[in-house]
């Protein structure tokens, strides 16, 4: 099969289209013909050689969307034929990739195979860090910053669907519009607005902030949170270390918090993909939200996907098509 792979870690560039072997799908396992395979941040973090603990398959991909083709041991053959996304430690830049079983999830009507290959690992991201245990209050707000990113633009819309209030931080007018478009009552240029000054002189103390920026946000995120709210960080593209004022803490009885998808056991996001398939599908299945796919591109542009994410000039997602015979299809927007 055909596989893209980073020869050595550095820049967009090192990923290559090689030829592996077909997986065979063990005990607990489905085989998938994929369809499309979503990029996301951490494959760039993975190609560089700069992602923690990241998994020894040296083929990139969280997540993908395809055709079931064959079970191993311990799992129905029924599901043979089946379209269905899934979330993935690793492989899914391939034409191949054996999947648990268990973390495989029906494609929502409404959004075709391609786009599906976008929607698993933001959904249970975002699940597991803003719904678990429990969801924010309808009628609250919610701080999400980077509502332009895949995460983000899942993030917003989902929020939006349960009455939730969004403010959400953007780099340009163009992504401002587009977040506008997802539902966001307010949006921040981070490149020209201090986001704590823009929330504070509105007297808006959001319950929840969505955060991916880690240290340069860090003692704002804890100045704008309402009495009793929750800070939770998914990612520190600015750097994981900074001080801040512990009593902060103590004073608004505020709660920081995190986690990182990827290093969950399998139980436990075995419980996220049952929870999402039951709570956010339905919302696709009737148009209240939408994928969010923003350019298509075959595995020989491995590269130039990275790039679009690298420099940041996407709105949502970036999947990567198997089949070289599907039409590239850049800057689609919802
Ligand atoms: N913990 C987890 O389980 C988990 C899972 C998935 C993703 N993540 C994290 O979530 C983040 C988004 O991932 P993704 O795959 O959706 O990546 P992505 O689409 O590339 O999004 C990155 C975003 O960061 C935004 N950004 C950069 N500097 C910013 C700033 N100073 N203020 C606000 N926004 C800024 C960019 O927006 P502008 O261009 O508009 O500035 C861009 O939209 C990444 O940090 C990723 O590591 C965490």
């Amino acid at each position: 099969m055909r596989a893209v792979v980073a020869s050595r870690p550095g820049a967009p560039e090192v990923l290559a289209v090689t030829r592996r072997a077909v997986p065979q799908p063990a005990a607990g396992e489905a085989l998938v013909r994929v369809v499309a395979a979503g990029v996301n941040r951490a494959d760039l973090m993975q190609r560089a050689g700069t992602y923690p603990g990241a998994a020894a398959d040296p083929i990139l991909g969280l997540e993908v969307s395809g055709v079931v083709v064959a079970t191993g041991a311990d799992v129905s053959e029924g599901l043979i034929g089946r379209e269905a996304c899934a979330l993935l430690p690793g492989g899914g830049y391939a034409e191949y990739v054996a999947v648990r079983a268990a973390h495989l999830a029906p494609v929502p009507a409404a959004v075709s195979l391609r786009d599906a290959a976008g929607l698993m690992e933001a959904a249970a991201t975002v699940w597991s860090n803003l719904y678990m245990p429990s969801p924010p209050e309808p009628g609250s707000w919610m701080l999400v910053h980077g509502g332009a990113s895949g995460i983000g633009s899942l993030a917003v819309q989902f929020a939006v669907a349960h009455g939730v209030r969004v403010a959400t931080t953007v780099g340009s007018p163009e992504k401002g519009l587009f977040v506008e478009k997802l539902g966001a009552e307010l949006v921040i240029d981070h490149r020209r607005q201090d986001f704590a000054d823009e929330l504070l002189e509105r007297g808006i103390r959001p319950a929840t902030v969505l955060d991916i920026i880690g240290a340069d946000y860090l003692e704002r995120n804890l100045q704008v949170l309402g009495r009793g709210g929750r800070l939770v960080i998914i990612g520190h593209q600015s750097g994981a270390s900074t001080q801040i004022d512990l009593s902060r803490l103590l004073l608004g009885n505020l709660t920081v918090t995190g986690s990182g998808l990827r290093m969950r056991p399998d139980h436990e996001k075995d419980r996220i993909i049952d929870d999402l398939v039951r709570h956010i599908w339905p919302l696709y299945e009737r148009g209240e939200i939408v994928p969010t796919t923003h350019a298509a591109l075959p595995f020989e542009q491995a590269a130039e996907a990275h790039q679009l994410l690298e420099q940041s000039h996407h709105r949502g997602k970036v999947l990567l098509l198997a089949d070289p015979d599907l039409p590239p299809t850049p800057d689609r927007q919802p």
